[in-house]
This record gives C-alpha cells, sequence and structure tokens, in this order.
C-alpha cells in the first residue's frame, strides 16, 4: 500500500510501491533525486524520523540510506546526517547555429515592457513590510472582489491628483492588468447585447483578439495624426482608445476628437475605454489629462502598473460608471480570478508614502535620456530613418524610406543582434502605413542599451 511522507524539515510525497519496503523505498528516493524534487545539499530527516513517519522500521531506512550511498545518490557523515550529493547539473545544450546561419537576438527593442532593472526593489520590499506589518488577520482571508479598499483609496487619491481621473474608490476595481479588465469589460456589454466593439486601426493585437474570444466583432478605427477617427462607430457598442498616447503610433488624440467621442458615447450610450497605459511618461510638457473627466458616466478608464513598475505584478485598475460597478464585479467574481492581497497592499502602501511618485519621476527621466540617446544615435548613423511618436512613452516609430521592405529590415536588425518589430505588425486588415519599425527602448538593462542601439543604427545604415 502507497505510504506517505510529511516530515517538519522538508516537505515530500514518496510513494512506496510495492510489497518490498525497503527496495520500495530505495527507489522512491532515487526516483526523488534523480527528477530533482530532492534537490543537492538537501538534508533528509534522520532515520528514526522517517521511520515513524512511514510506520517502518528503522533499520529498513537506515538501509535503504546506506545503499543509496553507496550509489552515490546521498552522503552522508556520522553525527551530521545524510542529504543529497552534490552531482554536477546537467546543463541545456547551448543552442547550436540556426539553420539559417543568423544568432537569435541578443538585444530586444521591442515595445511593451520596462526596463526590469528600473524596478525599486528595495522600496517596494520595504512597501511590503509595512503593508504586511499594518495588515490585520482579516486581510489574508478571501479579498474584496473589487480590491482591497486601501488599495482603491489610494488609486482614487492618485489618478485624480496625477491624471484629472474622477475617481472615488467606489468606482475604482483593481483587475489583472490591463487585459483583464478589458476581458471583463467586453464580457458585460456582451450581456448587454453588444455585438461589436471598436478598436484603433493600429494596436495590440492580442486586445482585439480578448475581445473577439468574448464573442464580439472588433471594427477598426482609422487613425491620423490626430489619432483615432470617430468614423461610423454608432455600430459598435464601445470603443477602446489610447487617447494619452495611441499606441504604437504615439499621437494624443485631438481635441475635438476628444469631444466627438464623448458625444458619441452621449448619443448612443456607448462606453469608451481609455487604455492610460503610459499616460505618465509624457517629456515635453505636463502629461495629458484623462479623457474620462470629460464624461465619467461614459468612459471605463483603465490603468496599469506595466509600464510604470513591472507587468510581471500583473496589477491593473478601472474607473468605472456608476451604472456599470455591480456588473463589473460579478464578472470579476464570475472569472473566478482576483489579484493577492498582499501585492495590492503593498501598491497601496508604496503609492500613499510617495513611492509611486518618486516611480514614475525617476523613470520618465530614464526613458527621456533614452529616447535622447536614440534620436541623437539615428541623426548621426541612419539620418534618412525619420524617428516620430516621441513626446511621451517607452517607444518611438522610425519611418523608414520608402524603398525599404520592413520585414527585410527587421530580419537585418535580427543578424546584428537586435529584435525589433515592424509596424505593420499592429495594424489591423486593410490598413497599412510604413515601412516603418516600432522601437521599445524600455527594455534592455542600462549598461546593453548603449549597444542595442548602435546594433539597431547599424542596420539601418546598411540599407540608408
Ligand atoms: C496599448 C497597451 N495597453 C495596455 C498595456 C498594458 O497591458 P497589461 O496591463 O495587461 O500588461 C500595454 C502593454 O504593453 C499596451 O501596450
Amino acid at each position: 500500500m502507497p505510504k506517505s511522507w510529511a516530515n517538519y524539515g522538508i516537505e515530500l510525497h514518496l510513494e512506496l510501491a510495492g510489497t518490498r519496503v525497503r527496495s520500495g523505498l530505495e527507489t522512491a528516493l532515487r526516483d526523488a533525486v534523480q527528477t530533482g524534487r530532492l534537490g543537492p545539499r538537501i538534508r533528509l530527516p534522520s532515520s528514526r524520523d522517517l521511520a515513524a513517519d512511514l510506520g517502518i522500521a528503522r533499520n529498513t531506512v537506515a538501509d535503504a540510506y546506506g545503499q543509496l550511498v553507496a550509489e552515490g545518490w546521498l552522503e552522508a557523515r556520522t553525527g551530521s546526517g545524510t542529504w543529497v550529493a552534490e552531482r554536477p547539473v546537467s546543463a541545456p545544450e547551448p543552442a547550436g547555429p540556426r539553420a539559417d546561419g543568423m544568432a537569435g537576438p541578443r538585444y530586444d527593442l521591442r515595445a511593451g515592457v520596462p526596463a526590469g532593472s528600473a524596478f525599486p526593489r528595495r522600496a517596494w520590499l520595504a512597501a511590503g513590510r509595512v503593508a504586511l506589518n499594518a495588515a490585520d488577520d482579516s486581510a489574508l482571508g478571501y479579498p474584496d472582489p473589487r480590491g482591497v479598499p486601501e488599495l482603491r483609496a489610494a488609486l482614487a487619491g492618485y489618478l485624480a491628483r496625477a491624471r484629472g481621473v474622477i475617481a472615488s474608490s467606489e468606482n475604482v476595481i483593481i483587475c489583472a492588468g490591463f487585459v483583464h479588465g478589458l476581458a471583463l469589460i467586453s464580457q458585460v456589454l456582451r450581456d448587454r447585447g453588444a455585438t461589436a466593439i471598436a478598436t484603433e486601426a493600429y494596436g495590440h493585437l492580442l486586445h482585439r483578439r480578448i475581445i473577439e474570444a468574448q464573442g464580439l466583432r472588433t471594427v477598426s478605427l482609422p487613425v491620423d495624426e490626430g489619432g483615432a477617427l470617430p468614423v461610423g462607430p454608432d455600430a459598435v457598442s464601445a470603443a477602446v482608445l489610447t487617447p494619452a498616447h495611441q499606441f504604437p503610433l504615439g499621437m494624443t488624440l485631438a481635441p475635438g476628437r476628444r469631444t466627438a467621442f464623448v458625444r458619441w458615447a452621449a448619443r448612443t450610450g456607448g462606453v469608451i475605454v481609455e487604455d492610460d497605459y503610459d499616460g505618465e511618461f509624457r517629456f515635453d510638457r505636463q502629461p495629458v489629462g484623462a479623457m474620462q473627466a470629460l464624461a465619467p458616466d461614459h468612459v471605463v478608464y483603465a490603468g496599469t502598473a506595466s509600464k510604470s513598475l513591472a507587468p510581471g505584478l500583473r496589477l491593473g485598475w478601472l474607473v468605472v460608471p456608476d451604472s456599470m460597478i455591480d456588473e463589473l464585479v460579478a464578472a470579476k467574481e464570475r472569472s473566478g480570478f482576483f489579484n493577492g492581497a498582499l501585492e495590492q497592499l503593498t501598491l497601496a502602501v508604496f503609492i500613499e508614502s510617495g513611492g509611486y511618485d518618486r516611480q514614475i519621476r525617476q523613470a520618465r527621466l530614464a526613458y527621456r535620456r533614452r529616447r535622447d540617446r536614440l534620436i541623437g544615435a539615428l541623426q548621426r548613423q541612419a539620418p534618412a530613418v525619420r524617428l516620430t511618436g516621441i513626446a511621451a512613452g517607452l517607444h518611438a516609430v522610425a519611418e523608414l524610406p520608402g524603398q525599404e521592405r520592413e520585414d527585410v529590415v527587421v530580419a537585418r536588425a535580427a543578424r546584428h543582434g537586435v529584435a525589433v518589430q515592424g509596424l505593420s505588425d499592429f495594424a489591423a486588415v486593410g490598413h497599412r502605413r510604413g515601412p516603418a519599425l516600432v522601437i521599445g527602448y524600455g527594455r534592455p538593462t542600462d549598461h546593453a542599451f548603449t549597444t542595442a542601439v548602435s546594433r539597431l543604427c547599424a542596420a539601418l545604415a546598411e540599407s540608408v
């Protein structure tokens, strides 16, 4: 009969199969070491403890340990106990040369991800310590599906102050990043009878897929120098926009367009989803205030920690009209997906203590410097390339000379060790601008950034 073992030193489930107890124990231990479940230097329980746990004779355990020591799986010293032997870890085979002879990209200039090295580890840990010390036992129970009250209050204050959002904590719902919020909004609208949602013709393909996964159609809004055009959105129930910084083209939604969308929403009962993914990172002037303030009854404001802190946190927030709160909370409950209370409490402390503002200011300065270095390097080494969308954010668009082909330039950059995307990766079917590259300058570490940019410039200079 299988027996299991859970002792106080380490937790490990052992299946002792068969009728021969000693060989069953040897096999189970050998298997645990071989598969890595018991890693090098892990101390095993004494033969007395393990025998007691498994309800078998102590000598049986001692004999099994002895056998595995003899085989080299375990080591033992009198008085020091028994532990898993150190063995050379079989490292993964180094990747061989690719069939096409190209080296894989070493420098990642794709848009979307901030530098992991910019994450404020120490300040985050300090905020986490404060949050955990202050949390009472009830904070460790199932969290409020809307998000913990402390974070909702901290965000309402921050968003009103820094982004001009009209927010009370009652209207804030925490979600696992923008994508989760978008899925919830799509569900609510579908349940209300919606069949289609408009998205900008340039944007994240994933966002369109998320909407479509909820059984809705997406309709593309053309984008020109003034941002998305409110062209024929009457057939849709919502429009997802990036007003502060169009993704990925980089312009701000023109004031006349903002009002036109708001009028459309008021006239038709439509919903505007304002994706404010990097609204704080404006370099030339004050960040553009949130569009939500124009029509808080029609706009769902959506923010995220993915650019300001790290996407790995999976923390985002919605500020929603009163009329949508209950439906969105119900959708979130149905999704079964809540954010962990401790990370939410940590972010609340981080915001209230001024850490978030400090992080934004430092990151803004760092990204601005990177952007300036990119502009300088391109002007020197590839002057035929025109950089646009540079007033904000963590990425820019490099317009290539007309005779270039995006895919060829992307492949050439890869040969120089640089991963970068063509603008057409972000275009809806039937929409074409370019040729152009979308260059993310957030991702490389500080020390890799200079090389990444000079390699990209070398690839561009080959062609122009
Ligand atoms: C346009 C846009 N919106 C939103 C996000 C953030 O998404 P999430 O909060 O799910 O990480 C990103 C991140 O890359 C983005 O590019």
